[in-house]
């Protein structure tokens, strides 16, 4: 029996932050005091993005924005960790309560509204690391920068992260920042996937050594746009997707509590939109773009689905809440058995 089970109880007796708080900063004491060491469990390995991926399994961007766990995650031993969304600037987010649990549908709402110590503080983070796993860095633009510019702020952190990444994520999903979600859209993807790619072409030669490029989409997208994106993801050779981020749906029982909450629904409760999307999505690209896929995954029956769905790679956040690290062992074993 996990040890997570009475652990459990304990932090969900805190408010959902400062449980996500607290728990980063025991295993980081733990990974300090040689407690704990790195490892990645065994798994069905794929190349994919010109590397090796051990397992199939990432921690999604989210769990840790800053970059100040990355050793201690490290312990839990997925596949890939993705760190962010990192701003140019440092950003305070939404005011608290900014988390919510909603437990019987095992799901969480967070309007965390990029959060973050801003570029140059992970930056530091990164030199510090003895992180020799998958890294990808998930980044995103200010608040207050507007979308015409907003390629500006993408670039200011592709240019400084893009030595310590071993994949860029470019969020344009997340539902907390307002009109971030139009970015998915026409002129403006166009605009700045083609700038972004470029800039790639540059960072590649300065740095002799290539970083894919992923876009993380949302998962409310109906099929004529995910259509629309696909189209340009393809003509701006986009390295690869990351669907999806959280929704902004609530497919809910009615007596939800805390449902009415403003943000981004994860979890169970997105099981089904997420891989609806998915599904979307493969039917419109042409060749075999990669895939990770996540948003409500938690168990074998749903990860293995997406995989079938062509997805090449998952990832979970609120399934390790809801579960705790055991499983990641779980689905890593699975699939090294499937
Ligand atoms: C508290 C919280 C914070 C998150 N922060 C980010 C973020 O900064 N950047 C991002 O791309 N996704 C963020 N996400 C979204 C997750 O990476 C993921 O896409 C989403 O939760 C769906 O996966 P899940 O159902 O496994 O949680 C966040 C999710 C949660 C719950």
């Amino acid at each position: 029996m996990s040890i997570y089970r009475f652990v459990r109880p304990l932090l969900f007796f805190l408010p959902p932050e400062t449980a996500h708080q607290l728990t980063l900063r025991c295993l980081k004491l733990l990974y300090r005091m040689r407690l704990i060491k790195p490892k990645v469990y065994a798994g069905d390995g794929i190349k994919l993005l010109g590397m090796y991926f051990p397992n199939r399994i990432g921690l999604a961007a989210g769990f840790d924005r800053n970059g100040e766990f990355i050793d201690a995650l490290s312990t839990l031993g997925f596949g890939h960790i993705e760190i962010g969304t990192v701003t140019p600037a440092p950003q305070a987010g939404k005011s608290k309560p900014r988390l919510f649990r909603l437990k019987s549908q095992h799901a969480l709402i967070n309007r965390m509204g990029f959060a973050n110590k801003g570029v140059d503080y992970v930056l530091a983070q990164l030199k510090k690391t003895r992180y020799r796993g998958i890294l990808g860095i998930n980044i995103g633009k200010n608040p207050d920068t507007p979308n015409d510019i907003a390629v500006n702020d993408y670039l200011d952190c592709m240019r400084k992260l893009y030595p310590y990444a071993n994949y860029l994520t470019i969020n344009i999903s997340s539902p907390n920042t307002e009109n971030l979600r139009q970015l998915q859209h026409d002129d403006l993807l166009y605009t700045l996937l083609s700038t972004l790619k470029a800039e790639q072409h540059i960072l590649a030669g300065k740095h002799h050594r290539y970083v894919p490029l992923l876009v993380k989409l949302a998962p409310d997208l109906n099929d004529s746009e995910l259509k629309a994106i696909a189209d340009i993801l393809q003509v701006c050779k986009i390295d690869g997707i990351v669907l999806s981020n959280t929704s902004l749906a609530r497919p809910l029982p009615e007596d939800t509590k805390y449902a009415e909450q403003a943000g981004g629904l994860s979890g169970r409760a997105i099981t089904d939109l997420s891989c609806n999307a998915l599904r979307s999505l493969t039917k419109y690209l042409q060749e075999d773009l990669p895939i990770i896929a996540l948003g409500g995954i938690y168990c074998e029956k749903t990860a293995y689905e997406r995989l079938a769905n062509g997805a090449s790679l998952y990832q979970i956040y609120t399934s390790l809440i809801y579960q705790g690290p055991g499983i990641i062992k779980r689905l890593a074993k699975f699939m090294e058995q499937a």
